[in-house]
This record gives C-alpha cells, sequence and structure tokens, in this order.
C-alpha cells in the first residue's frame, strides 16, 4: 500500500467546511446569464432561508435581477477545503486502493462540531507516473508525490447530491522552465432540486501540501497559473476559486482566529459570497488587472470569518499572477498582518447543480524567502 493513513493525516478543518446540510430554501430557477457581475437572482425568486444563526435569517429575499445590491440574496458560505498533508515518504511503484479512516472533519449542520468522516476509498496510485484516476466518492482523494499537491473531491454536502459528482486526474506535466502543473478536471451531474439549490454541494480542488504553515512575510511568492474551461449541457451554478486560509496560530485552521479567503475568477448561476447582505465591506483596485469587491461575514457554523474577493471584470479561463499580492492586499485592508500564517492554500470549483464538464490545468506553489 502506497499512502498508510498513518502517512496521511488529513485535517479537513471543521471551519470552513461548516456547511449547513438542512436548509430551508426556496426559489424558482436560475437559468439567466450571469455574465459579468454579481447579479441577484432572476425576477420573483424568493432567496430562502440560511441556517439558523446566520445573520440574514430565514426571511425570503425578493430579487430583481437589474437592480443588483437592491436586494440582499443568498449567500453560500463558500467551501474550504483546509488539508494538512504529510507527505508521503514511500517509494512504492504499486498501484493500490487504500480503505482507511482518515481525520477529515465535517462541521455538523447544527452543532458546527466536527463529525468524523469516515474515508470510503481513495485510490492512490504510486510514484513518477501515477496513473490518471476518476474520485468520484464522496472525500476521494490522490496525493500526487513528488509535487506539491492533492486532488480532491470533497462532497460535503453529499447527502443533498441527486446524481454524481467526481474529480478526475489526469497527469502531472511541466512547463519548458521546468514549473510543475496538474491536469485536472471536475465533471459535475447534479440535478436541480429546489429545495437544495442553494446548497452547495461540494468543493472539487488541488490543495497545496508544501510550504503551507508558513509566515506570509516569509514567503517570497505564490505563482499561481489556472487555466480551465467549462461545458454545461443544463444551467450550471457554481464558481472557480482560490482558497486559503491563514491564522496567528500556525497550523491552526479551525480556530475562530482563521480567515477564510477565498478569491473568485468565475461564477455563475447566481451564486453569491457569504456576507452578500452586508453590501461590500472594501473595495481593492490593480490586483491582477481588475478591481476587486471584499464581503465578509463568519460563517455562523464555525465562526469563522469568511473573506471573499469577487472580480469586477471576471476571468473566461485564464489566471495568472502571484497570489502573495492577494495577501498582502488583505493585509493592507487590515485582515491580518504580515507575520500571520498561510495554513492552508488551494484552488478549485464549488458546484450547486447542474450538468458540466470542467478541464483544467493548474500551476500552484509556495516558494519560500
Ligand atoms: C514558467 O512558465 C509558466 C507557464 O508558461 C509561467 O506561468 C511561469 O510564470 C513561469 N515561471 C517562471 C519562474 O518563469
Ligand atoms: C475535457 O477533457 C476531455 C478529455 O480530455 C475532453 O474529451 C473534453 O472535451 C474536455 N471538455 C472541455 C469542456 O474542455
Ligand atoms: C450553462 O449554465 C449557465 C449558468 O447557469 C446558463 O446560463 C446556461 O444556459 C447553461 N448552458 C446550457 C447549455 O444549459
Amino acid at each position: 500500500m502506497l499512502i498508510q493513513a498513518s502517512l496521511v493525516p488529513l485535517l479537513l478543518s471543521a471551519s470552513a467546511l461548516a456547511l449547513p446540510t438542512h436548509q430551508d430554501v426556496d426559489f424558482d430557477d436560475c437559468d439567466q446569464d450571469w455574465s459579468d457581475e454579481v447579479s441577484p437572482a432572476p425576477s420573483g425568486q424568493a432567496f430562502g432561508a440560511q441556517p439558523s444563526g446566520h445573520a440574514f435569517g430565514s426571511q425570503p429575499f425578493g430579487v430583481q435581477p437589474s437592480s443588483a445590491g437592491a436586494a440582499p440574496v443568498q449567500v453560500q458560505p463558500s467551501s474550504v477545503a483546509p488539508v494538512n498533508i504529510q507527505p508521503s515518504t514511500s517509494t512504492s511503484t504499486s498501484t493500490s486502493t487504500s480503505s482507511s479512516s482518515t481525520q477529515s472533519a465535517v462541521a455538523a449542520p447544527t452543532t458546527a462540531a466536527a463529525a468524523t468522516v469516515q474515508h470510503e476509498a481513495s485510490t492512490t496510485t504510486s510514484s513518477n507516473t501515477q496513473a490518471s484516476t476518476d474520485l468520484c466518492g464522496d472525500y476521494d482523494y490522490i496525493i500526487l508525490e513528488d509535487t506539491p499537491w492533492i486532488v480532491y473531491n470533497m462532497l460535503y454536502n453529499a447527502d443533498e447530491i441527486v446524481g454524481s459528482q467526481c474529480t478526475n486526474y489526469g497527469e502531472v506535466t511541466a512547463t519548458s522552465n521546468g514549473t510543475q502543473e496538474v491536469v485536472w478536471s471536475s465533471v459535475t451531474d447534479i440535478e436541480y432540486v429546489e429545495s437544495t439549490n442553494n446548497v452547495p454541494k461540494g468543493y472539487s480542488f488541488v490543495g497545496l501540501t508544501e510550504n503551507l504553515e508558513t509566515r506570509l512575510s516569509a514567503i517570497d511568492s505564490i505563482p499561481a497559473e489556472y487555466v480551465w474551461s467549462r461545458t454545461n449541457t443544463t444551467a450550471f451554478k457554481g464558481n472557480i476559486c482560490f482558497d486559503f486560509m491563514t491564522n496567528d496560530i500556525k497550523g491552526d485552521s479551525t480556530s475562530t482566529s482563521s480567515h477564510e479567503l477565498m478569491l473568485w475568477l468565475q461564477y455563475e448561476g447566481g451564486q453569491l459570497p457569504i456576507g452578500w447582505t452586508n453590501g461590500v465591506v472594501d473595495t481593492i483596485d490593480d490586483l491582477f488587472g481588475t478591481s476587486w469587491k471584499l464581503y465578509q461575514e463568519a460563517n455562523a457554523d464555525t465562526g469563522i470569518t469568511v473573506s471573499s474577493l469577487l472580480p469586477e471584470t471576471q476571468f473566461e479561463g485564464t489566471f495568472d499572477g502571484d497570489l502573495k499580492e492577494w495577501l498582502e492586499a488583505l493585509v493592507k485592508v487590515g485582515i491580518f498582518d504580515a507575520d500571520t500564517y498561510v495554513n492552508v492554500g488551494n484552488a478549485g470549483t464549488e458546484f450547486f447543480y447542474g450538468n458540466a464538464v470542467m478541464n483544467s490545468t493548474l500551476g500552484l506553489q509556495i516558494n519560500l524567502s
């Protein structure tokens, strides 16, 4: 067995994973074009309730599509996938499938307490030429050896999925300058169900496993190149994002002192960030070629504040930038200081419903000073 459970203490923080599985949501459909800005839902839709504890309570909100900002809308506490990995040192070249219990934890919907999740089956293959693999189980992942990555199909609201969702690992390639990239995809086939259309079903992502738990001030750069294309055959709701977590405590991504940071590159189907109802908290100009609106609110299930940046102009399939600039911009607006620890970092896609295939090539790493 290549990767022993004991070598892979996945610490999935309850934190941002804490997503309600029981929401009283009620609105009709979501079939319009959400192209360039965050627009609320189509006219007449009643955006429903958030879990108890959320500031916006349970009243339905009527929203006009053309009057963005005029009406509060539903908020999805976007996912997080905090992952702490001890890289395996195994050099086995065999292929194996492990069925093991990990320390994956997802916050229980009503208690915010971390619930241990039994890891069903994680397909792992070996060494330099790990075979491509489809990860379709609720918490399936593959750790890519000799890379800084884990590829994860994190279905934290699997109970709400009618259909299927897979995260597929293709291959690791190297660019001409030697930078590693991972080819992967997210295949969503989730039925629109009115009562859960407002519930994010999970997060498909490539997470960092190296050079985390480092002070921001000790990081030289976080080069990221995220290239994607999504083709949907039915209305799709979801996004493309980066998701990082910081805390002044090294390695802590579960305490309420943690910060969850999201950088949304693209979103459609009416997805909105947590804190939307509070309005724009701040504006960050001239970051990655556009201006960004900051939305902020504590995830009621975890107490962890989520700070989401949404671009003035969405990215249409390509992002290239040094994510340290993003974190430094958040230092400037006072969310944390430069000595805080970067404990979690990943790139992925959140999904609510739809039949869609998202193919991606990603380069992402943390370079220490
Ligand atoms: C290496 O190439 C990739 C893709 O061509 C580019 O995004 C990255 O900035 C380059 N890195 C360096 C260190 O030149
Ligand atoms: C995704 O990749 C698969 C296999 O490489 C290909 O068949 C499919 O057309 C691609 N889809 C998109 C949306 O690029
Ligand atoms: C893809 O999803 C978007 C957003 O939900 C929707 O506007 C569009 O109509 C969908 N495309 C198809 C072919 O269903």
